[in-house]
């Protein structure tokens, strides 16, 4: 049986592919803070799911969870990285600042790490991160959650170009970067473009089975990226 882990499976992407995971036969490892909803989703498919609640804020709870998984797993095929905050947040007011940052930048990285280092240790593996187009540029409304998205595509590049060093060529990293989804975290006032959570998940788990290593969700957010990526600074400035 393929087997997975699934950081931020209480709601949104993360739950969305949950159910998509168990129903094409994956054991699944589920975590989050909100015990209530792992418990709900464990109750709909007891003998696949198996949860874990944490705070990915926690980095030495988190390693000792991981940890606890791999070893009642025994090997991981999949590791997806859903866990994120965002905030709206144009006074930089502090306590929004650092929850994005211990959540997005330091609970990601130990996430991203630890999944890298079993799949090396393995010789397989597949660590898919849920970005956003919000990783392209600069934004004045939610400079921390903007930078935060910048770093972990940038991370994962690094992790894609890293894994030239495994001989197998077994390890894939897949970027995921949606523009706007229907779920609690769709940020901002111009919204655009929304795609429903369902949606959202079938093309995420299709770019998943092709091995990407970037999808943009939907795929018309390719078309933002691209033009994202050659505007000139003073229009972004006028702008957004
Ligand atoms: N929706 C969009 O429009 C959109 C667009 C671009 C990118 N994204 C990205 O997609 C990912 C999933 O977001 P979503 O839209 O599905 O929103 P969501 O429904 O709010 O899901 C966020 C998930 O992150 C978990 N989480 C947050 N802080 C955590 C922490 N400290 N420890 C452990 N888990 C934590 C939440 O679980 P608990 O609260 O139970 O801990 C929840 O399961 C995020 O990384 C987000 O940045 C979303």
């Amino acid at each position: 049986m393929r087997t997975a882990i699934i950081f931020g499976a209480t709601s949104g992407i993360g739950k969305s592919l949950t159910e998509i995971l168990v129903k094409d036969g994956y054991k699944i490892a589920i975590t989050g803070r909100r015990l209530e909803k792992l418990e709900e989703l464990k109750n709909q498919y007891p003998h696949q799911i198996r949860i874990y609640q944490n705070d990915i804020q926690q980095v030495e709870e988190v390693e000792r969870v991981f940890h606890e998984i791999v070893q009642e797993f025994g090997s991981i095929d999949l590791v997806v990285q859903s866990s994120g905050v965002g905030y709206i947040n144009p006074k930089l007011e502090w306590t929004n600042e650092i929850e994005t940052i211990r959540t997005n930048v330091i609970g990601v990285t130990k996430l991203y790490d630890l999944s890298y280092n079993v799949f090396k240790q393995q010789g397989h593996g597949h660590l898919v991160g849920i970005t956003s187009i919000a990783s392209i540029r600069g934004n004045r409304a939610a400079p921390a959650y903007f930078s935060s998205k910048a770093y972990q595509k940038a991370y994962l590049e690094s992790l894609y170009i890293k894994t030239k060093t495994i001989k197998s060529n077994k390890v894939f990293i897949t970027d995921i970067r949606p523009g706007f989804v229907d779920t609690a975290m769709a940020l901002g006032d111009g919204i655009f473009w929304m795609v429903s959570l369902d949606k959202a998940a079938k093309q995420i788990y299709s770019a998943i089975k092709k091995k990407k290593r970037v999808a943009y969700i939907s795929k018309r957010w390719s078309m933002i990226a691209f033009v994202l990526k050659i505007v000139p600074r003073w229009v972004l400035k006028k702008a957004i």
